[in-house]
């Protein structure tokens, strides 16, 4: 992948990611590159559940039990929001974290950077194979609705949803911090050529 493709990848609302989705080949190789991500003492502290498509209207019953559980009573707008959330997207992914706050030398803080480097291979293998994608939360993800859903161990946590498919509209330009921004030199003065 070329530098540029990755400085380009925007996020793609999961209501513009139309349907074809990946292939089942093209899904293992995008967690294949999730697996790849920087790992501290290969704790491996992700997992994915892709939520089949026959069974997307189910998913949304967990969605809406989710919004209730949050939200308390809903009325019928509410529920159509909650219940698309579930069903956008060609393809849903959920992320799961396994964080534990035991391990010598990886603390927390290390694991979840994990996940989050799984979950860029993720979008950025995605978009290799021509697809948008988008990572997206909420609070439905602590909800027992989806962690228990989901079948979670008490010390999982549901990160949230990789929606991945076929761009219906493309998204404007990010605009983006760069190196004028995020980018300082230690010490501050000129050494050794470096500004
Ligand atoms: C853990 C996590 C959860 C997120 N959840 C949401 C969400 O629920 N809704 C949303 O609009 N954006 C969410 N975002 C932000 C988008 O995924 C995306 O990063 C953001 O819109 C910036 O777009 P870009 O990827 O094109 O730069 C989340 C980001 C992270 C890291």
């Amino acid at each position: 992948m070329q530098i540029a493709e990755i400085v380009e990848r925007r996020s793609v609302s999961p209501r513009r990611l139309s349907e074809p989705g990946p292939t089942p080949a093209q899904l293992n190789a995008i967690i294949e590159a999730a697996c790849a991500a920087p790992d501290h003492r290969r704790l491996r502290p992700w997992r994915f559940v892709l939520i089949r498509t026959e069974a997307r209207e189910a998913f949304a019953d967990l969605f809406e039990a989710a919004a209730r559980e949050t939200h308390g009573k809903l009325n019928s707008d509410h529920v159509k929001r909650a219940r698309e959330k579930a069903t956008n997207g060609a393809c849903l992914i959920a992320v799961i974290a396994e964080i534990r706050d035991n391990i010598r030398d990886v603390p927390p803080h290390e694991q979840w950077v994990s996940v989050g480097a799984a979950v860029q291979n993720i979008l950025l293998a995605a978009k290799s194979f021509g697809f948008g994608s988008m990572l997206v939360s909420g609070d439905k993800v602590s909800t027992r609705a989806l962690t228990g859903g989901l079948g979670l161990a008490p010390e999982e946590h549901l990160l949230g949803f990789v929606a991945i498919g076929t761009i219906s509209k493309q998204p404007g330009t990010a605009e983006r911090p760069g190196a004028k921004e995020k980018l300082s030199y230690w010490p501050k003065e000129e050494i050794r050529g470096v500004k």
